[in-house]
């Protein structure tokens, strides 16, 4: 992803939307926030990614997480694409709106400015759309994801909802989450932690398999609460 790396501040861009015209910074608040960016209005992948953002907003919601979305299309575009992933979505009236604003950006100003250009998807005039791209960003507007897929691969918003799960679980424990952990499932405790600060950090217990090595470095230990959940 050029130059923006994981635990750069995130650009407080100005940009217009569906919702009006938003000041990033301003609109995350002190909520996480997490941007998702599709090639073109009117496309088939496209349609159903943001159907199913919007029939998880409520997910989101939970987690304290602000959803805005971005697709290098005018704002005249994005309403009338709207009613179309809301029949998509089953919605029949065609006055309601999506639960997040879609930023317009026509001009790709933003696309270039957050490397998002996919080189391989290109309009009818020759230039680049834009990749799947998601940024999730922390409360301390620093980011903490970045997933860049191509414009012919949608995503999986499961997973999305996984990884902020697990984020926001290692941003308040010195833990950290293994192979397709679900929120719920065991931990692993820091290979450095020594094990009486582990035994006095988990009074749950701390767990570890026995390896060929002799090495004690798989410790598990059940998932610790933190703050929201
Ligand atoms: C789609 O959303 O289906 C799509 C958009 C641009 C390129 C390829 C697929």
């Amino acid at each position: 992803m050029p130059g923006l790396l994981l635990g750069d501040v995130f650009p407080n861009f100005e940009a217009e939307t569906t919702f009006g015209k938003v000041k990033f910074h301003d609109f995350l608040g002190d909520s996480w926030g997490i941007l998702f960016s599709h090639p073109r209005d009117y496309t088939p992948v496209c349609t159903t990614e943001l159907g199913r953002a919007s029939r998880l907003s409520d997910e989101f919601c939970k987690r304290k997480v602000k959803m805005i979305a971005l697709s290098i299309d005018t704002m005249e575009d994005h309403h009338g694409w709207t009613k179309d992933i809301l029949a998509y979505n089953g919605v029949k009236d065609g006055s309601c709106s999506l639960p997040f604003p879609i930023i317009a950006d026509s001009k790709r100003e933003l696309a270039v400015a957050l490397g998002m250009l996919d080189p391989d998807e290109r309009d009818k005039d020759g230039m680049p759309l834009t990749a799947r791209c998601v940024f999730i960003i922390g409360p301390d507007k620093r980011l903490k994801l970045s997933l860049l897929y191509p414009a012919t691969t949608g995503r999986n918003f499961d997973e999305i909802l996984r990884v902020v799960d697990s984020l926001q679980l290692t941003a308040h424990r010195r833990v950290s989450t293994p192979v397709d952990w679900q929120a719920g499932d065991s931990v692993m405790v820091p290979p450095n932690m020594p094990e009486e600060e582990a035994a006095t950090l988990f009074p749950a217990g701390v767990y570890h398999k026995d390896l060929p090595s002799g090495r004690k470095y798989l410790r598990y230990t059940p998932q610790p609460s933190y703050p929201h959940h």
